[in-house]
């Protein structure tokens, strides 16, 4: 029994933002951001009328509709994001609602790996279906970036990276051996855990640090989850250390390809395409040229959507399928490195 990809959907808002439009809010340039991530332009949802859940949904529905599925056929929702709507419940749940399909009351599943979530989702749902417990599995990875990014110049070796969007795919059970899942590969190693993070607020109560940092109050019933200070001093966005993450990100690609080719028996030769996490284009080209592919062996779109994060992987591998770069038999490695430091890789048969 392998777990085969069934449906993909994806959809990103329609506003485009272009590198120009920083320039008027932020001290960077359209050349800057080239230069040193490759993005041109990205897409921003409309504040107050999409979320990270109903951006999901848009892109739950075209699945769902191109594996010719029904809402209630869904036995199982995963849903990665690190940017959901509420910090409890989850956008699984407020995606089942959105999409009016809770009638048949199946479970939904959050999964906060960030940059890695679509490939721990994967890895996830390969489990359920290869145990016989679920038969359609709906996969979703979407982020509404937007919302959460700071736009001063203060935020902007974070801002400019990041985009909205969402992408989903529908998995469910072959007896084809020749078809779907080889395998995934998942790691972690929380060492760096705050070098790329959304820390504020939160419940940590300055325990990873020191209490005075984020402003505690002296009190020993907690009940603190966002200080004074942390408003004052603007610590409520993401923080990158980029150099940091491009140097582990550059080490770990690679190596969690090769392992995951590996234990399948297979070489880098075998690889038909490699759908990278959209983080930089300048990671990209790195794995690429260390792995020895060719441009048309690689799909890249972080130019036109810049990093979506838990959902770059779904949308570039549902582009790269309809612009028939990927077609029956080819082996598709999927592969991501991010905040956590999580990542991992998948070998998927087509
Ligand atoms: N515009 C103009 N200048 C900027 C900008 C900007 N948007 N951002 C930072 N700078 C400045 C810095 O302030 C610094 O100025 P200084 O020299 O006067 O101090 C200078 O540019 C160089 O900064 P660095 O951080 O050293 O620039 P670097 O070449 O490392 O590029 C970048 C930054 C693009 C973030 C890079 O480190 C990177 O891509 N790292 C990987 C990060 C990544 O991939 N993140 C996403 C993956 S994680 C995830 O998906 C959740």
């Amino acid at each position: 029994m392998r777990t085969k990809i069934a449906g993909m959907g994806y959809y990103v808002p329609e506003r485009i933002v272009s590198n120009k439009e920083f320039e008027s809010i932020m001290d960077t340039s359209d050349e800057w951001i080239q230069e040193r991530t490759g993005i041109k332009e990205r897409r921003f949802g409309k504040a107050h009328l999409e979320t990270t859940t109903t951006l999901g949904a848009r892109a739950a529905e075209a699945a769902m509709s191109d594996a010719g599925v029904e809402k209630n056929d869904i036995d199982f929702i995963i849903f990665a994001t690190l940017s959901p709507d509420y910090y409890f419940p989850g956008c699984g749940v407020l995606m089942q609602r959105e999409l009016k399909m809770t009638k048949n009351e199946a479970g939904a599943l959050d999964i906060r790996n960030q940059c890695s979530g679509f490939i721990y989702g994967l890895s996830i749902a390969d489990q359920f279906i290869k145990t016989g417990q679920y038969k359609n599995i709906l996969l979703v990875g979407a982020e509404m970036h937007s919302m959460g990014l700071d736009f001063s110049t203060r935020g902007r070796n974070v801002s400019v990276i990041f985009g909205d969007g969402a992408g989903a795919v529908i998995l469910q059970p072959t007896d084809d051996d020749s078809e779907g899942v080889v395998n995934t590969v998942l790691h972690s190693d929380g060492t760096y855990a705050e070098e790329l993070a959304f820390i504020n607020p939160g419940c940590h109560g300055g325990y990873h640090s020191n209490k005075e940092q984020y402003g505690y109050p002296d009190t020993d019933f907690g009940g603190v989850f966002l200080t004074q200070k942390m408003w004052d001093d603007q610590m409520i966005f993401p923080n990158m250390n980029g150099q940091l993450v491009f140097k582990m990100a550059i080490q770990k690609f690679p190596e969690v390809i090769i392992s995951g080719l590996n234990k399948a028996g297979l070489n880098v030769s075998d690889i038909n395409m490699l759908i990278p996490h959209q983080a930089n284009l300048r990671i990209s080209q790195f794995v690429q040229h260390k792995l020895g592919l060719r441009d048309d062996q690689v799909w890249n779109n972080i130019q036109r959507y810049g990093n979506t994060t838990a959902a770059t992987i779904p949308i570039a591998m549902c582009e790269a399928r309809d612009a028939g770069k990927i077609n029956k038999g080819d082996l598709v490695c999927i592969a991501a490195f991010g905040s956590g430091f999580t990542w991992g890789s998948a070998l998927i048969r087509w």
